[in-house]
């Protein structure tokens, strides 16, 4: 649609010709169905053609068009730490639209973060009630104590969020939250292996930071991802030898033995809750000698293994990793508490751990 095309409309409709002007908005909606204003100006002309009920449909779905925009602002409220505006940009949308997910999840999000959970998990309630095959809202009830605890975050909660998430990842991590995790990591191997690796994965790579982080120390690098639009934003890096689409596991497994120098996994692991299994399979993919090199937030005593905390976030206790990875074969195990980033002005309490396989 051009905008000629809505100010025709405009002119048809002032000028009394509300069956063309009907005609041609209707059109305009085909094309461009997220048009606030094509839709308010549609809902007019059908009722002066005689046509009320339709025009109570086209009412509504130009609320529900407002309310996503809305929503979306009150998103980039959240995302900068505004939860106060965020809020009422939210509060907003349902009323213009009942039904807007968007808002009753962010609204959830505010509501737990503000330790509200009764009024976080009817937001929660209320999204799974207006969409039941999302798994998100399902995935945070049970965050918020109620139902059994799942091992990981769903896989398509974790795609529906990143591929989300992608475009603003970058700043919204380095400029607002503060986050190491790819400089820690980096760091870690630069110390550990100052002569550099060789083939290399990553884990949960992202947009691709950690890779940025370690080129010139590492080979080729295996890059894994679940999210589509993550990947792409790696892709653009031109970094990574390969980008592969899949759950870590999955990823792993299809790996041969001993075929890496170093696997890196930064602020991935708080989307996974028991890591037994993936560390079987990166004590595996291990050659002799190489090292897996890991962030995690800090359980701080609150549990011996993990925990799924409130926030939808895994939390692991560090006596629970080193006996996981004694388990699967690495012969030691260092750590040393760091800061992986700030959530509202306060720091995340942190691990960063590295697993060597022995030569
Ligand atoms: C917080 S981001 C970190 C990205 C990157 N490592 C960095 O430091 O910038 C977590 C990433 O892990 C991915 N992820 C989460 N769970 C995953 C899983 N089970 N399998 C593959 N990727 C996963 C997400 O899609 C997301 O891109």
């Amino acid at each position: 649609m051009t905008p000629d095309e809505f100010f025709k409309a405009q002119r048809l409709h002032r000028d009394g010709d509300f069956a063309a002007a009907v005609s041609l908005l209707q059109d305009i909606l085909e094309h461009t169905p997220n048009h606030v204003a094509a839709w308010r100006l549609y809902a007019g002309a059908l009722r002066e053609v005689g046509r009320p009920d339709d025009a109570v449909d086209a009412d509504t779905k130009g609320n529900a068009v407002e309310a996503d925009h809305t929503a979306d602002v009150g998103a980039s409220l959240l995302f900068h730490g505004d939860l106060k505006r965020g809020r009422a940009f939210f509060e907003r949308a349902i009323v213009l639209d009942p039904d807007c997910i968007t808002a009753h999840w962010l609204l959830g999000d505010i509501e737990g973060r503000e330790g509200r959970d009764a009024l976080a998990l009817a937001h929660y309630r209320r999204c799974l009630e207006i969409d039941p095959t999302r798994t998100g809202p399902a995935y945070m009830i049970a965050a918020l104590g109620e139902g059994p605890v799942p091992e990981h975050a769903p896989s398509t909660y974790v795609i529906d969020f990143f591929d989300w998430y992608a475009e603003d990842f970058d700043e919204h991590l380095t400029e607002n939250l503060r986050y190491t995790g790819p400089l820690q990591v980096a760091g870690t191997l630069r110390v550990t292996r100052p002569d550099g690796v060789g083939p290399t994965i990553d884990l949960g790579c992202g947009t691709g930071m950690a890779g940025m982080a370690v080129q010139g120390q590492v080979g080729p690098i295996i890059g894994v991802d679940l999210s589509t639009e993550m990947l792409s934003k790696a892709e653009a890096r031109g970094i990574y030898a390969q980008l592969i689409e899949d759950d870590l596991l999955s990823a792993m497994q299809a790996q041969p033995g001993a075929s890496a120098d170093a696997i890196l996994a930064a602020d991935v692991f708080v989307y996974i809750g028991e890591l037994a299994p993936l560390f079987g399979e990166c004590r595996r993919v291990l050659a002799p000698g190489g090292i897996f090199i890991a962030t995690f937030e800090d359980a701080l005593a609150t549990t011996e293994t993990w925990k799924l905390e409130h926030s939808g976030r895994y939390t692991h206790a560090l006596a629970y990793l080193e006996k996981i990875a004694a388990d699967a074969g690495f012969s030691s195990t260092e750590s040393s508490p760091i800061v992986l980033r700030q959530e509202y002005d306060q720091p995340v309490q942190s691990l960063l751990v590295s697993f060597e396989r022995a030569a």
